[in-house]
Order: structure tokens, then C-alpha cells, then sequence
């Protein structure tokens, strides 16, 4: 078996598509006569198929646990084993060829026959295995068989966080060679055009390849680089063993430098077609190959990783393969989509998260523009010290790193390589590292187990620091700490689950301003919900649990920037925005000559700022957006330049009012990749001010309460301590104290009401098990010069000392039904929240209610906009605006924290018909606690006084 399909200017046949199929409860259990039909490739997990057996196996979730208790190396004996059979025509001229079998991925044993006879066994579920079928294969009808075991002693390292699945689960194909023919082919290439191809003439006899040779071709170089399998002056006895020396006949190399190479960059991808041709000794071509290859080098200098030769930041995201509808079977369009996504979002990195991925992924990422991180199918996590130093695994750790590098080594966007994840650090690990670092000396390693307890350590296996989940002082102290001797990465940091990555915004503060520290990778880019129908007819996203499946580990795994189905959540977006090409920065501004200038700078690595496109916009509160088209300078990476903003957009705005300035930044199909927004003029005139030369108007309807009574409100404004906990509020255990101090049920008490002759004062105590809050509602309406009747709400409230951490202090009122749209100036337009509210720029925005909202898939806290102004909703039920003191946390939903809380899956929430609105005075940052830090001290709410004040028209 070997695992390097060069072949594919060979024949071939493929065997996608349906084949007989049995699923037995275990591998030793006896075939019936009838047959289901499946798909190939597929999980059974995940199809509905004749299950003649009556095993039933779904999808299942568990995080480190295994999902039964038997200890490694032990499978348990209820083992489901698919049973794939289907016939295959060989054409006649197959026949005296080499037939070689080709199974992309199997899960997670793979036992091969044709035509009853056993043609070889397998493990890794995530890389193919190929087996040599030529003395099995007839021509004519052939059938071939793939049994497919589930549980193995390999499982305990496939243990990954995610579904366990089962089948074969990516492409089939058998294909055809000579008996000499090429078996393996390496390139290796630097950023200075140097080119070094060595190419394999094997031979499935046992005879030398005498006279064989082998041709490189490259259009961009004159002529053709060649050589030769030639016995020279040794006689073949003393030649030793065949391709595991690297000067043996076969093993051939060629050298060239290409003259003014353009280098391979994610931002410039130039790629190269070189064509490897095998001829026989009489000169025919009897087999061809074809590469995309970039011109590119890695390096580690003291902390840095160089690219090219340049110092590059990874703005990294961790991918699975993971698949709403089949589980984890993507198709290779599937696969450049989703790297087109990452890209679109201002990745420039993928960690192959926790195994290789199919190669059409890595084609995707060589020829879009990624630095990959690829990763071995290693993750013994339940097991891991056990494992990590037990010989018995010590060939399954060198087997699956060596096939994955021998399969991967030549394409340009792979830039390090992963020994695994989550396994410790032991000889088997050693082992593995020994092996790749004489592989392949142009990669630097990578390996977390190995760093995890102590940063200084594992230099034999990893050549980064690169920790998970660390603090941000954390990490800056190491670099700072002089004590550091390799680049820190974080393998992974900012736990997407739910309403999170806060503080985003932070470690790139860091990483930037930090030497040393050279960016991260994110924990994850989709969420593995998977698609399950409902009883009446819809579908919604199923995690663990969903399925029956015991033990499991329940929503964990929805933790991603995208949902299941690839949509981008809000966080993409300020992912997106921290990883702007293009900076601005206010140099001078005078309003009233209109005479504005911005230093725009390059933030890209290696190009300029060719292929972008940027418009300005101003928007004034109160005044209309305007834009005039901006001339971007051309600049160098890093370079910057100051230019004036266009006088004609500036002139005759407002006198008064918060001014804003945005420059949108598209790239060349057209998606924005920036707006840094710049503040031009702020306003601090109090509200009265701003509403213009109000009088007084009568007085205000409270109920028996002391609330207000208003024709557009369902439930009047009251004060709330509350939100509904996030995952990360949850898992972090801060929602473990909100509940026990009785936030959410906090019991109002009505103190007294009192008048002047301006306003209505409402003072009330607000309940909780850990003291008094105590509040103050002053009420005054007033009539603007417009006539409108407008009511100014100013809040107080002084939260005891025992409420240390509080998700929120502010007011929730609820309006009458018809008022769905909601319009404001703010930030906008995605959802954001104060230590993740870099998404997108400030402006004025409109948006349905309903579409504001974020459906993650357990409710929770969501929908927030932050930094607003003032904002409407509108609707058949008229309108009520609402303006505020200073930019504030706001949210309007249709829906309750309590119902958000006690709801487990977005489809069964029931929207209430008017809308819920939040005003906060303060609201505590999402942090990323579900994995990793909370939010950092700034953005907590704790005891003290606050106050707030706004308008009610
Ligand atoms: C990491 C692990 C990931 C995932 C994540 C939490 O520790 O490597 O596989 O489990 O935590 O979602
Ligand atoms: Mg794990």
C-alpha cells in the first residue's frame, strides 16, 4: 500500500456513486442475503439506506471523553462494520498493467477485497490508502468489496473534538500504470527561483529501471530538465536497498533556477505548471504528471517565522471537515468555497484542524492564497499520556505523519507541519518528528503537546510556541520575557461558540505591537451542527445529544464563525476588519473649510495596494450619508500617504451633530475588505440640547407601579441586571452566580414617586438574593420646536458592593405589536458588543427586526448593536424613537432573555409580536470563556453608580 497518487495522467476509473451496502453490528457478524444500497462517498450516519441489520447508528458527539468506556487498545464488541460492494468493468487493455485501488478516506478500518481476494487493510480515517489489485483484477466484471470497521485501536487517536461518523467518506477510483512507473515525485523550491525536482522511477518488479528516464518541464524555462536510471559504474548487488537511500538508481534529480521567479504569496499566488514525464529506455512517454508549484520559503529566524523572507503575521482560522447534510463529506467545489469564505474574511491561514483534508483543499488553498498548517490525524485526547509513549502506537504516530507529508509535501501554501493535536507529548511523538525532519528539512514542526505545561520545552518536536487559548498578558509577557527562542503562534485562541470572540480586537493589539508574537489561529471556522428534521417538517441544527447519542457533549461543538451552512456569524466580521488591507487615520480636520486629511497606509505583506477600489462616506447624525470616490495611493507593504478628502463632500453639512468619516475599501470582485470609520466632529450637548428649544408639556401616565404608561409600549421600561447567559457566560460559570443572585427574577418594590415642576422622579429597590438595587426613573415631557411630543427618561441605579459581576445595567421595555423595523446611527450594520464592536463602521442603518437578531443555534444573548446613538422602530403600529445620552449598547428582538435561556435550539423559540428592547447603561463583554479568557477587566460590570438618560418620541 502506498499513499502517493501521482498518477493522474494515467487511466482511470472512477467508483463514486451507489454501491450494495450492509451495515453489521460487528465485524465478525455474518452477511444476510439482502443488500441496501449507499452512497459512495458517504457517512451511514448520515443516510437512510435498507438497514438490514437493524443496528441504527447515528451520528454521535463527544469532545475529549471516548463514547465507551473499554480502554485503548481495546475496541468495544459492539463494532458497526459497513459491508461496500460493487461491480467494475476492466477494460482489456488493463490487463499486464498495474491496477492500483485508490480509497480517499475510510472510517476507520478499511479492509479491501476484489473478487474475494484480499487485497490489504488500512487506518487513518482521514487520509487514502492504496492497494496494488493487479493479480486480483480480471477483465471483464470484477467485483470490489470495502469493509468498513468503525472501532479500532486507532480510535483512541482519532479521538477529536467532533461527530463520529462512519463509511467511506471521500472519492473512490482504481487506475492503471506500467510496471515501471513514477512513485513518487518532490519538489522543493525557494523564493529565490530555485527549483529541485526528485522524481521516483519504480518498479512493481524486480528489476531495475535501467534506461528509464524522466523529463521536467516548466514553460517558464528554456528546455527540459531530465535524467536518467543509470547503473554507472556499480554493479547492481552493491546498490543496496532500492528507494529508501537517497543516491540509488531510480531515485532521480533535477536542478534549475528559474530566472525572475514571482515568488508564491497568499496575497500573490503565483503558481507555475510543471509537467513530470516518465519515458521508457527507448525515449517513448509512457506516463505524465502535473504539479502547480510555487516559488516560496520558510524560515524560522531567533522568534520569527520569515515567509519569503519577510516577517508575516497568521491571521489564522481552524478548520474541520464538516458537513451539515453528510456529516463530513465535501465535494472539492465544496472545499475551495469554503477557503474562498476564509479568504473572503481576511484569513490568510487554515489549520487542517485535526487530520489532512483532501488534497483538493490544499489545490484550493495553493492556488487562492493560504499558509496551511497541516496536521496529522493524531488526537489521543482521553488517553493521552497513556498514549503518547506507548509502543504499541509508536508505527500508527510515524505512519500517519509520514503518509500525510509524502502525500502533502509539494504545495506551496503548506507551510508547517502538525504532529497532532491534543496528545501529550511522548517517544511516539519523537519518533514522528525524527522522521519528518530528515523528510522534509524545509518545514518547520509544529506540535502544541509539546509546549503545553511549559513554553521553554518540546524543542524536539515543535518549532513554534504555539499555545492554546492563552491570555493576552500571557503571551506578551513570554515575548517580552527575553527567555523566548522561537515564534509564538496560538494554535488556536478566541473560542467561537455562541456570541463570542470578544477581545478580538485586543490580541491584535498585541500581536502587533508585540515582536515575537505572530498571530493565531481561531477556534473554529464552522459550527458542526448538523441538519435533522423535526416532526413537522422543519429542520434545525442538531448538536450532541440530538441523536440519542450517549455520553455526549452537547453544544461544544457548535463553535464557529459560520453556521453549519457556511453563513458568516458577526464575529466574521470583525475578524474581517482586524484584518484590514487598508488603515486610516485622522491627520487634520477642519470642518468648516473642509479641509480634512487622512494617512492611508499599506497593510498587506507583499503587495501594494493595486486590485482595490475605495469610496468615501460622511454621515452626520441627522444629515444624509454622502460618498465621493477615493484615490487610493499606490503604496509599498507598510508604506503609507496622506491624502485630503474631496472638499465638495464636507461642504455644507450640518452645523452641529456627530460626524463620521468611512473609507470603504473593496477588493476586486467587488466585497468590501474595510471601512475604518473616523470620527470627524463629536457632540456633546446634552439631550434637551440636541432635540432643539423644548418647553415643557404636561405630565406623564404611570400605573399603580409607578411605570410608564405609553400607547406604543406593551411593557414599560423598567431597569434590567440581566441578559441571557452566552455559552461563554455558561461555561465560564459567571451565569452560575447570576442565577444564584437571582438576577433574572431581581423582585421590583415601588419607593415613591415625586414631582417638580420640571419632572416625575419614580425611585424603586430592585430585589436580588446579594442586596438592593436601587433605581431612579426622572420623567420629563417636553414638546420640540417641531411640535413633537417627547419624553426624556433619566436613570439612576447603585448596585450594591456583593453584585461584583453583572452582565448588565440598563433599561428592557417591550412595544406593542407592528413596529418590525429597526432604524439606526451607530455602529452597524452587524451585531456588536462592547469588546467586539469593530464590525463594520458607523452610519446610519436599517434593518427588519427579525434580521437584526442572530439565530445561534442554543439561544443566548444575541442581537446586540453597540455604540448607538439613537435609533427608530417602525412599523403599521407607527413609530417610536429613541435617542440616547452617548453611544450605547442597544438591542431590539423579538424575544425575552428568559425565553432565549430556556430554550436549547434557535427553531423552538417563538418571537413575541412586539418588539423587546434594550438600552444599556453598561454591558459586560462576551469575552471568550467557553474555552479560554473571559473578557478583560475594562469591559466587566461590577457595583458603583449609573447613569443613563434618553429620549422617548
Ligand atoms: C481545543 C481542541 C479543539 C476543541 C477546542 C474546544 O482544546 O484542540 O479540538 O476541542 O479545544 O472547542
Ligand atoms: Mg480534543
Amino acid at each position: 500500500m502506498h499513499t502517493v497518487p501521482h498518477a493522474q495522467g494515467t487511466a482511470r476509473i472512477g467508483l463514486d456513486g451507489q454501491w450494495r451496502f450492509q451495515l453489521l453490528p460487528a465485524p465478525d457478524a455474518a452477511l444476510a442475503s439482502r443488500w441496501a444500497q449507499i452512497a459512495v462517498p458517504g457517512c451511514w450516519t448520515m443516510q437512510e439506506f435498507d438497514d438490514v441489520h437493524g443496528v441504527g447508528d447515528r451520528p454521535q458527539y463527544t469532545n475529549v471523553q471516548m463514547p465507551w468506556p473499554d480502554l485503548p487498545p481495546h475496541p468495544p464488541s459492539a463494532n458497526p462494520t459497513g459491508v461496500y460492494e460493487r461491480d467494475v468493468e476492466i477494460p482489456q487493455d488493463w490487463i499486464g498493467r498495474r491496477v492500483v485501488l485508490h480509497v480517499g478516506a475510510a472510517e476507520s478500518v478499511l479492509i479491501v477485497q476484489v473478487n474475494g481476494i484480499d487485497a490489504g487493510i488500512s487506518k487513518d480515517s482521514h487520509l487514502a490508502a492504496e492497494f496494488d489489485v493487479t493479480d486480483a483484477v480480471r477483465p471483464g466484471s470484477n467485483t470490489v468489496r470495502l469493509t468498513v470497521v468503525k472501532w479500532s485501536d486507532a480510535s483512541f487517536i482519532e479521538d477529536q473534538d467532533q461527530w463520529w461518523h462512519g463509511g467511506v467518506t471521500r472519492p473512490v477510483f482504481l487506475y492503471a500504470t506500467g510496471h515501471t512507473y513514477l512513485g513518487d515525485v518532490r519538489v522543493r523550491t525557494t523564493s529565490a527561483g530555485e527549483l529541485n525536482v526528485e522524481a521516483e522511477v519504480a518498479t512493481s518488479t524486480r528489476e531495475w529501471a535501467w534506461g528509464w528516464s524522466v523529463a521536467a518541464r516548466l514553460p517558464e524555462l528554456d528546455g527540459v530538465l531530465s535524467a536518467r536510471v543509470d547503473p554507472g559504474d556499480t554493479p547492481p548487488e552493491e546498490l543496496g536497498p532500492r528507494f529508501d537511500a537517497p543516491d540509488v538508481p531510480g531515485r532521480l534529480r533535477m536542478t534549475a533556477t528559474l530566472p525572475d521567479v514571482r515568488p508564491w504569496s497568499p496575497e500573490e499566488p503565483a503558481l507555475y505548471d510543471l509537467t513530470v514525464t516518465l519515458h521508457d529506455p527507448d525515449g517513448v512517454p509512457v506516463e505524465q504528471t502535473a504539479y502547480r508549484i510555487g516559488f516560496r520559503s520558510v524560515q524560522i529566524a531567533g522568534t520569527d517565522l520569515l515567509i519569503n523572507g519577510r516577517r508575516v503575521l497568521l491571521r489564522g482560522v481552524n478548520r474541520h471537515d464538516v458537513h451539515p447534510e453528510t456529516g463530513r463529506v465535501l465535494t472539492r467545489e465544496e472545499l475551495r468555497a469554503d477557503l474562498a469564505l476564509v479568504k473572503r474574511f481576511g484569513f490568510n491561514a487554515v489549520r487542517t484542524s485535526h487530520y489532512p483534508n483532501d488534497p483538493a483543499l490544499l489545490d484550493a488553498a495553493d492556488e487562492l492564497g493560504l499558509y496551511v498548517i497541516d496536521e496529522a490525524d493524531i488526537e489521543s485526547h482521553a488517553y493521552a499520556d497513556r498514549i503518547a509513549d506507548d509502543p504499541v502506537y509508536l508505527s500508527a504516530y510515524v505512519d500517519r505523519v509520514s503518509r500525510m507529508a509524502r502525500r502533502d509535501v509539494n504545495h506551496p501554501s503548506l507551510i508547517l507541519w502538525s504532529l497532532g493535536n491534543e496528545s501529550a507529548h511522548g517517544v511516539n511523538h519523537d519518533a514522528a518528528a525524527g522522521w519528518l525532519r530528515a523528510f522534509d528539512p524545509t518545514r518547520p514542526l509544529h506540535y502544541e503537546g509539546a509546549i503545553r505545561f511549559d513554553w521553554d520545552a518540546g524543542h524536539a518536536v515543535t518549532d513554534l510556541v504555539c499555545p492554546m487559548y492563552p491570555p493576552i498578558n500571557a503571551i506578551v509577557a513570554y515575548a517580552r520575557s527575553g527567555r523566548a527562542d522561537r515564534p509564538l503562534i496560538m494554535c488556536e485562541y478566541s473560542h467561537a461558540m455562541g456570541n463570542s470572540n470578544g477581545t478580538l480586537a485586543e490580541y491584535w493589539q498585541a500581536i502587533e505591537s508585540t515582536p515575537g508574537l505572530q498571530g493565531g489561529f481561531i477556534w473554529e471556522l464552522f459550527d458542526h451542527g448538523l441538519s435533522q428534521a423535526r416532526p413537522d417538517g422543519t429542520t434545525r441544527w442538531a448538536y450532541g445529544g440530538d441523536f440519542g447519542d450517549e455520553p455526549n457533549d452537547g453544544p461544544f461543538c457548535c463553535d464557529g464563525l459560520a453556521w453549519p451552512d457556511r453563513s458568516p456569524k458577526p464575529a466574521m466580521w470583525e475578524h474581517l476588519a482586524l484584518a484590514a488591507p487598508v488603515a486610516a487615520r485622522l491627520v487634520s480636520c477642519d470642518l468648516a473649510s473642509g479641509a480634512v486629511n487622512v494617512e492611508v497606509g499599506n497593510r498587506r505583506d507583499f503587495s501594494d495596494l493595486s486590485g482595490l477600489t475605495a469610496e468615501w462616506e460622511v454621515c452626520t447624525d441627522g444629515g444624509p450619508a454622502r460618498r465621493a470616490a477615493a484615490d487610493l495611493p499606490s503604496l509599498p507593504p507598510d508604506g503609507t500617504a496622506v491624502i485630503g478628502v474631496p472638499r465638495h463632500l464636507l461642504g455644507g453639512l450640518p452645523a452641529a451633530g456627530e460626524t463620521w468619516l468611512t473609507l470603504h475599501v473593496r477588493n476586486d470582485t467587488g466585497d468590501v475588505v474595510a471601512s475604518p470609520s473616523l470620527r470627524l466632529r463629536a457632540d456633546d450637548r446634552d439631550l434637551l440640547l440636541r432635540l432643539g428649544d423644548v418647553t415643557p408639556s404636561g405630565s406623564v401616565t404611570l400605573d399603580a407601579d409607578g411605570l410608564l404608561v405609553h400607547p406604543l409600549l406593551a411593557v414599560p421600561p423598567a431597569l434590567s441586571l440581566w441578559r441571557a447567559p452566552t455559552d461563554n457566560d455558561r461555561y465560564g460559570g459567571v451565569a452560575t452566580h447570576w442565577r444564584a443572585w437571582g438576577l433574572a427574577e431581581a423582585e421590583r418594590r415601588l419607593v415613591d414617586v415625586t414631582q417638580d415642576a420640571r419632572r416625575t422622579l419614580v425611585r424603586a429597590e430592585y430585589r436580588t438574593a446579594a442586596g438592593v438595587v436601587r433605581h431612579e426613573q426622572g420623567l420629563t415631557p417636553v414638546i420640540t420646536p417641531e411640535g413633537l411630543e417627547v419624553l426624556l427618561v433619566e436613570e439612576t441605579a447603585v448596585v450594591p458592593e456583593a453584585l461584583e459581576d453583572l452582565p448588565r445595567v440598563g433599561t428592557v421595555l417591550e412595544t406593542v405589536a407592528g413596529l418590525g423595523t429597526l432604524e439606526w446611527f451607530g455602529r452597524g450594520p452587524h451585531e456588536t458588543y462592547p469588546d467586539r464592536r469593530l464590525a463594520g463602521f458607523v452610519g446610519e442603518f436599517r434593518l427588519d427586526v427579525d434580521a437584526a437578531f442572530t439565530p445561534y443555534i442554543r439561544p443566548q444573548e444575541s442581537g446586540g448593536r453597540n455604540g448607538v446613538r439613537r435609533f427608530r422602530l417602525l412599523g403599521p403600529a407607527g413609530a417610536l424613537a429613541v435617542r440616547l445620552d452617548s453611544p450605547r449598547q442597544v438591542s431590539a428582538t423579538r424575544h425575552r432573555a428568559a425565553d432565549l435561556d430556556a430554550a436549547t435550539h434557535h427553531e423552538d423559540l417563538v418571537p413575541r409580536p412586539g418588539v423587546v428592547v434594550h438600552l444599556d447603561a453598561a454591558h459586560r463583554g462576551l469575552g471568550t470563556a467557553s474555552c479560554g479568557p473571559d473578557t478583560l477587566a475594562p469591559y466587566l460590570v461590577g457595583p458603583g453608580i449609573y447613569r443613563w438618560a434618553w429620549t422617548l418620541g
